[in-house]
């Protein structure tokens, strides 16, 4: 792929992506120190949308005290434009956001920032990083299409980049962005819209059938490019990546955006929303302080998640919560229920949320009917745990006391969030009986097991999977393929040792590299590669240790005083080849 001529082609106008990528690293940490939170219009109203539905929702953020539990920002999605004018300005559709009308004929966004940042929130709006939008393609029927001719009708960013990103937050003062992708994957010379001439013909970059034929290389540099412009204008500004996973987006998108989707939309079903949380749920090596992963916008209060719906409402909530997914509700604040008000609101499943060290939830176990989830909080001896029955039936599920670390001896103290009970464990096992649907969120208090080890899944934040190696060709593998995983291969087979599940082990791709930071506070490392090659280890970028991993060493390095670790996996050339550092452990 990286030798396609239109890669070449491309690449050669482009700034050096490597080059400028760590500045934007640092951006991107500053902003989103926690999953953000918020609303938007898309899910309740599509593109019938308009400037007095969003701000009566912005002011519901304010009056059921939505706002001051953490949800800040009122977003627009798609729908606002009127169309691109020759000198490249964006026109505002004045009609439907009649506070765009300037005097001297122009329109612009500041009022309506204004008006919102005087509520005490923020705002975002939504573009595309191609030259046509995602309505239309997907809504063609809408009244709030862009109009013009056909290059009016461009009203993405490609090729308006530094324009664009000036305009939306050194004109405008925006908060957030969020960057749809449709531009690059729906007008291929098969769309009606492009063979009526509605719309100019791009090659599709991006193929959402077969993710190997996508032009990955090029979708990231787009991205990049526009990145760099944004924080060009505004270091703090959030950066949504809404290329649904497509173009291995979830593997590089963490560099530039704050989040980024990693499926398909979000419906209001039950099905609907257990892919979405299961295209985020196995990547917590990928999230972190300033980087989330976005499995899409809230449901809770649509669909089979209404008021009538408590249990799927409060397990969708749980879900997000537990893998520190961002938080952008997706119902219509002025019609919603109290209880729906209740969950989206609880302190206590916001605060897992929202816990300071930004840890995504880890998957302990995996089945058609149940995912157990443990998530390491902040506060040292402190994990959140969701049980997730996920049939139609009745389900028990547990987790042993062993697998999230504590001492199964001193026992845990465990509290069930949305029950608000507290108990005792103290068999070695913690164990709940669900309803259909039901997920059980807990907390969970206990002694260390091991005090001075620290295990990948008690601080995966600070996993960053620097490289993603070699990825499988295979649509469908490739569909679901993690680079780098914590108790799991990156096709999802769980990882067993002499028929035990090792659930200390990093399970990454071939060529991967997984980089640890270490900040110094630990003594030793430990583990025992396994797989085919030469494997490295770095600390601080200098070499440390290196060996075939045919001999099934155990390594054991003193990293005192170190940073950094990067752990490289051997490129053997071998399609969906994997390697597992099997029993990793950190040692104070
Ligand atoms: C989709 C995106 C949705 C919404 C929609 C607007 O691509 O995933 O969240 O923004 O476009 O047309």
């Amino acid at each position: 792929m990286l030798q396609s001529s239109r890669y070449r082609r491309f690449i050669a106008g482009l700034a050096v992506v490597g080059v400028f990528s760590f500045n934007i690293c640092d951006a991107v940490a500053q902003s989103a120190p926690t999953p953000p939170m918020g609303w938007n219009p898309w899910n309740a109203f599509r593109t019938e949308v308009d400037e007095a539905r969003i701000m009566a929702n912005a002011q519901a953020l304010m009056d059921t005290g939505l706002a001051d539990a953490g949800y800040r920002y009122a977003n627009i999605d798609d729908g606002w434009w009127l169309r691109r004018d020759p000198d490249g300005e964006i026109r505002i559709r004045a009609s439907i956001f009649p506070s765009a009308a300037m005097p001297d004929g122009s329109t612009s966004l500041r009022p309506f920032v204004d008006r919102v940042h005087a509520m005490g929130l923020k705002t975002g709006l939504y573009t595309d990083i191609g030259r046509n939008n995602c309505a239309q393609h997907w809504d063609r029927d809408s009244p709030n299409l862009p109009e013009g001719n056909q290059r009016e009708r461009e009203v993405g960013t490609m090729g308006y980049q530094a324009q664009d990103a000036r305009l939306f937050f050194s004109d405008w003062n925006l908060d957030y962005v969020k960057v749809d992708a449709c531009g690059l994957a729906d007008y291929g010379p098969a769309f009606a819209g492009v063979r009526d001439g509605t719309y100019r013909k791009l090659a599709p970059l991006i193929d959402r059938r077969n993710a190997a034929n996508s032009e990955a290389p090029i979708v990231e540099a787009l991205y990049a490019g526009f990145a760099r412009e944004v924080r060009r204008f505004s270091p703090e500004a959030l950066l949504e990546i809404c290329a649904w996973g497509e173009a291995d987006s979830g593997n590089w998108a963490g560099r530039y955006g704050n989040l980024w989707r990693t499926s398909p939309d979000i419906r209001g079903t039950w099905e609907a929303m257990l892919a979405n949380f299961d295209s985020a749920a196995p990547r917590s090596l990928f999230a972190g302080p300033g980087h989330w992963n976005h499995p899409d916008m809230l449901e809770v209060g649509n669909g089979v998640f209404g008021p009538a719906d408590l249990v799927e409402a409060r397990a969708h909530m749980s879900m997000w919560a537990v893998i520190a997914a961002p938080l952008i509700l997706g119902v219509d604040l002025t019609k919603v229920a109290p209880e729906i008000i209740d969950i989206l609101g609880n302190r206590d499943v916001l605060a897992i949320s929202q816990d300071p060290a930004g840890h995504q939830g880890v998957v302990l176990a995996q089945s058609a009917k149940g995912t157990v989830i443990a998530r390491p909080l902040a506060e040292p001896g402190r994990k959140a745990v969701a049980l997730i029955n996920r049939t139609d039936e009745p389900l028990v599920l547990g987790v042993d006391v062993s697998h999230l670390h504590f001492d199964p001896a001193a026992g845990v103290d465990v509290r069930d969030v949305w029950r608000a009970e507290g108990r005792h464990v103290a068999g070695g096992r913690i164990e709940a009986q669900l309803a259909a649907h039901e997920t059980v969120l807990l907390l969970v208090s206990g002694q260390p097991a091991e005090p001075r080890v620290m295990f990948p899944a008690d601080m995966p934040a600070r996993f960053d999977v620097a490289e993603s190696g070699i990825l499988p060709a295979a649509p469908g593998l490739r569909k679901i393929w993690v680079p780098a995983r914590i108790g799991y291969l990156p096709s999802g087979a769980p990882i067993e040792v002499n028929g035990q599940r090792d659930f200390a082990a990093l399970g990454v791709g071939s060529g991967s590299r997984l980089r640890f930071a270490l900040d110094g506070e630990f003594r030793r490392l430990a583990t025992l590669p396994v797989g085919a090659g030469r494997y490295a280890i770095y600390g601080d970028g200098k070499l440390v240790h290196a060996a075939g991993a045919e001999d099934a060493q155990p390594v054991q390095i003193d990293v005192a005083g170190l940073q950094t670790l990067d752990f490289v996996a051997p490129a053997t050339r071998l399609e969906a080849d994997t390697f597992v550092w099997s029993g990793f452990r950190l040692e104070r």
